[in-house]
């Protein structure tokens, strides 16, 4: 399996590459990361005007101190070739491709990609938000061990998901969650990260605190978001708590003394943690100082 470059993806906020004050104000916010969208939030007629923005932006702000990843349309539809072109040429860490059904949707992407950077330092997020989307996981996720794949993280897209599928309004999730946890295996099983899908209520913090929670416990990497709203409570419900870094801090420390330090399991605080908790531990001390830097 290949060894991606661990990156705190919390908080992942949407931001329509036509509304030129978010555009102008989103590297000041404090999500992990942006995403610039010209497919769902662009009309067909703002095609353009929304590419020529992304391309002045990137031009301004050749560093930024977030990821930066911009969301193309699909490729095979009237937008897609003329905004893998624009999104090229600004040089964003990744860009995210939705509607997703076989591995190839992404390859056709990497190929073109190579033609101009061969060293894969423009990487691939993929959409999953069609029932191919979630019939194929597996397979998907697995193409990203692919040389030249560039596939990096999965993003859970919950609305295209529902209409495609034909639920009946709001009270889907609970329809979705198996879905969900589906698509959270096949990450984990070929090391990629998953963000979940959006939740559209923004001024409802108390229901989205809610989803952020019920995600974290399902094991997703963060948020996706609409509304810088949303920001504080999924930094926080993502990031590391301090209790858990205390816990992280004391695995570490007991596997690290004399007697441990050929243990395969030790007791500590009256629970059994076993090797594989200490490798959980340093990546969670990892994430937290990688938050607290920001
Ligand atoms: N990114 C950056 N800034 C944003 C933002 C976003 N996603 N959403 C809102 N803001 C900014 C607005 O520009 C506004 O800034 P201002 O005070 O300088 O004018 C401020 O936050 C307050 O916005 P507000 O009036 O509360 O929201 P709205 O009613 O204008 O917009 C949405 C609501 C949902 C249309 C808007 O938040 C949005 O477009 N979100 C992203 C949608 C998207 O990308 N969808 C596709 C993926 S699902
Ligand atoms: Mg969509």
């Amino acid at each position: 399996m290949s060894a991606r470059p661990l990156r705190p993806r919390r908080s992942v906020l949407y931001v329509p590459a036509v509304n030129e004050k978010a555009v102008a104000k989103s590297g000041t916010l404090a999500c992990d990361t942006v995403i610039y969208d010209l497919e769902d939030s662009v009309a067909p007629a703002a095609k353009e005007e929304a590419r020529e923005r992304l391309r002045d932006h990137f031009k301004a702000h050749r560093e930024a101190r977030q990821e930066r990843v911009i969301r193309i349309n699909a490729l095979s539809s009237e937008a897609g070739p003329e905004d893998l072109l624009a999104a090229r040429a600004c040089k964003p860490d990744a860009i995210l491709i939705p509607k997703i059904d076989v591995p190839r949707d992404i390859g056709d992407v990497a190929d073109m990609l190579a033609e101009t950077d061969a060293a894969d330092t423009i990487r691939l997020w993929a959409m999953m938000e069609t029932p191919k989307a979630i019939l194929n996981a597996a397979k998907i996720a697995e193409w990203g061990e692919t040389p030249g794949s560039r596939l990096d993280c999965l993003v859970v897209g919950a609305n295209d998901l529902a209409k495609d599928l034909r639920l009946p309004g709001a009270a889907d999730r609970a329809v979705l969650r198996p879905l969900m946890t589906q698509l959270v295996v096949a990450a984990r099983a070929f090391g990629l990260d998953i963000i979940d899908a959006v939740f559209n209520a923004f001024r409802d913090e108390a229901g989205f605190a809610a989803e952020c929670a019920e995600a974290a416990g399902m094991g997703f990497d963060g948020k996706t978001l609409i509304h810088p709203l949303q920001i504080e409570v999924a930094n926080r419900t993502f990031g590391v708590s301090p209790e858990r870094e205390a816990v992280a801090q004391s695995i570490v420390a007991a596997f690290d003394l004399p007697e441990n330090r050929d243990a395969g399991v030790i007791g500590l605080d009256g629970r059994m943690v076993e090797r594989l908790h200490l490798e959980d531990a340093r990546r969670t001390l990892a994430l937290a100082a990688m938050q607290r830097a920001d």
